[in-house]
């Protein structure tokens, strides 16, 4: 039996790669280039499988394009690169990375947090410019607290709940959150949360984070009517997706100081970026790292690489966000 051919669509490690090998014809991409629609398309024609990441948009004219294609791995939590029902309504399989990444990814959203509310990068930018000339002992780079103060989470999935427990345990913050569903009352009390609708958690949090999944309705979930009802003192930090907040609108809201500060590391139209938030002294910008740690980076592949090989060989994936096909897709299935 011939076996699946499968697309490592971008540069991952060597070991996750040379394991794909022993199970897959692969091809890799040493390059690490981004393939556009129709390039993405001619490279998968005769593919069977596909490591994907954010990169990678599966749509149905993809789709159509790839006839054989079964399964696309993503190499992240997310998923909005994925047209889920087209991928449905083909049999395609999507799988996803959850939990391997949650504490690495709340441990940089509250990174974040802090660096907004204690004016790290722009303190430190003043620093290197040379600009520290004599101490300061009054209001220089007095930022917000943050030990004690209120922490609002939107989005209390596996990454918000984690916020949470650093929020509520390590920093004895008052926590609110609010989500599409409300959480059961042990695991509130595990994360120290208590629920509010959106505008009570925006009117009272002294630090925002936004944690939850992209869909159409969160598009700008976060924009000039959501940031006028937050405190001029607190900070926005947002590690979900771009297109989540309106960042045109934050950026007039931090110029004219509505709200203090912002951390983001995701961007509506990444890796390009709403160029006035580039000027902002109080916006703290990272490109889209919040789970960037090697271990957790490869343990992501790995289960990219465990969600083909289960697929293949078992034929069931792991980690699944689409229905699965009625069908086995066995080593057997071209
Ligand atoms: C994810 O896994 O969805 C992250 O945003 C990628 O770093």
């Amino acid at each position: 039996m011939p076996r699946p051919k499968i697309l490592v669509a971008r540069t991952i490690f060597t070991e996750t790669l040379e394991r794909l090998a022993r199970h897959f014809d692969v091809q890799a991409n040493p390059d690490d280039a981004i393939w556009p629609g129709a390039a993405l398309a001619r490279h998968l024609q005769d593919k069977q499988g596909a490591l994907t990441t954010g990169t990678e948009r599966i749509d149905a004219a993809l789709l159509t394009a790839c006839p054989r294609l079964k399964i696309c791995a993503n190499m992240m939590v997310g998923y909005n690169n994925f047209d889920v029902q087209a991928m449905a309504a083909r049999g395609v399989v999507g799988t996803n990375t959850p939990d391997v990444l949650t504490e690495t990814t709340a441990d940089f959203g509250f990174a974040l947090l802090l660096a907004a509310a204690r004016r790290l990068t722009e303190s430190e930018r003043f620093l290197r410019r040379g600009e520290w000339i004599k101490p300061g002992y009054y209001r220089m780079f007095a930022g917000a607290e943050v030990h004690g103060s209120t922490l609002g989470i939107i989005g209390m999935g596996r990454i918000g709940q984690a916020i949470a427990r650093r929020g509520a345990q390590g920093f004895g913050m008052k926590v609110l959150y609010h989500n599409r569903a409300r959480l059961a009352a042990a695991a509130e009390a595990t994360c120290g949360a208590r629920y509010a609708g959106q505008e009570e958690l925006l009117r009272n949090a002294d630090h925002v984070l936004l944690a939850l999944p992209y869909s159409a309705q969160a598009h700008h979930l976060i924009g000039a009517a959501e940031l006028a009802l937050m405190k001029p003192t607190a900070t926005l930090t947002n590690i979900a997706r771009g297109g989540i907040v309106d960042d045109a609108a934050l950026a007039r809201a931090l110029r004219e100081h509505r709200i203090a500060a912002a951390a983001l590391d995701v961007f509506e139209g990444e890796p390009a970026l709403h160029p006035n938030l580039l000027t902002l002294p109080n916006a703290v910008l990272t490109p889209h790292i919040a789970s960037a740690t090697v271990t957790t980076r490869r343990a992501m592949a790995e289960l990219a690489a465990d969600n083909l090989i289960a697929f293949f060989e078992q034929g069931r994936a792991l980690t699944p966000v689409t229905p699965e096909p009625q069908t086995s897709h066995g080593s057997q299935t071209p």
